[in-house]
């Protein structure tokens, strides 16, 4: 595989990065995942623009343009030759000389960029969309800016595993009694025919795959309401999904246990994924 590293197209074994690199060190960076469909980038604007507000949230400056970024993107897609998959990239505060908890001089500590790509045969015809996930909830225990998008993925990455101990696929957030999103993705619901999100604050990540699934319903004249729902709520739902650039639209079945719409995915996911993936293509 060939990787970019702060200017270079390497041999990923060849890719190296400082120990003292403050997005090793204390997770000070940020990231971005995008989807490849077809050989073509899912919503590589609203990546890129989300990054933009990510960095100037941390008062990080972006090493590279937003066009010099695009064709990074074309470029490794082109050099493996990735027909479905995805492209991760990381921007972190760089590598000062000596750790300190104060952000070093932009001057003279430039940041770090990493890009690489995943190979996902299945992304689109994935088996999982079709029967299905199950989840349970969880404590929402990040920090209170989950509106940016650092690479502090310790807490998610803790959830999925809490997931996996109970024999689920994934957990949702839950914070004074409301869920905020899953572990690496938005959460919705389904009721009477209403589509039922949270809506967009420090406590979510403002998903790119939630833009246009929301933009796809209002076309489709589905109606959409952004509100808190509580975990009993979303138990009692018609049915449950959820939205990323890695899942796309992927319906949920089973809260905690209690099936939704006979354990089968609902109507509304599985047309909201045909329009993703239809209007995507
Ligand atoms: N995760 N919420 C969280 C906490 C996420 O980590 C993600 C994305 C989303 C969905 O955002 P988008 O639609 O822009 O992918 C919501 C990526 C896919 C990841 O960490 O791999």
């Amino acid at each position: 595989r060939t990787v970019y590293v702060n200017g270079d197209y390497l041999p990923e074994n060849e890719a190296k990065i400082s120990i003292f690199d403050r997005g090793f060190l204390m997770a000070d960076g940020v990231y971005e995942v995008t989807s490849v469909l077809d050989g073509k980038l899912i919503d590589f604007d609203g990546h890129a623009a989300r990054l933009e507000r990510s960095l100037g949230e941390l008062e990080m400056a972006s090493p590279v343009t937003r066009d010099a970024l695009l064709a990074i993107h074309r470029e490794l897609v082109a050099r493996n030759g990735i027909d479905q998959g995805m492209i991760y990239l990381q921007i972190t505060r760089g590598a000062p000389a000596d750790r300190d908890f104060a952000f070093p001089d932009p001057e003279e500590t430039p940041s770090s960029i990493v890009l690489f790509t995943q190979n996902k045969p299945n992304i689109a015809d994935n088996p999982a969309a079709k029967k299905g996930i199950k989840i349970i909830t969880i404590d929402d225990a990040r920090w209170g800016r989950r509106d940016i998008k650092t690479v502090q993925l310790l807490y998610p990455s803790m959830g999925k595993m809490m997931a996996k101990k109970a024999g689920v696929d994934d957990a949702w957030l839950v914070q004074d009694g409301f869920v905020t999103e899953g572990t690496s993705n938005n959460a919705y619901i389904v009721k009477g025919g209403k589509i039922i999100t949270r809506e967009r604050s420090h406590d979510i990540l403002h998903g790119i795959t939630r833009a246009a699934v929301l933009r796809f319903a209002a076309e489709a004249q589905m109606q959409v309401e952004e509100r808190n729902f509580t975990v009993t709520e979303a138990q009692e739902a018609d049915e449950a999904f959820i939205t990323s650039a890695s899942t796309f639209v992927m319906p949920v079945v089973e809260i905690d246990g209690a099936e939704l719409g006979g354990g089968k995915p609902g109507p509304v996911a599985v047309r909201l994924r045909e329009i993703y993936l239809e209007e995507s293509r």
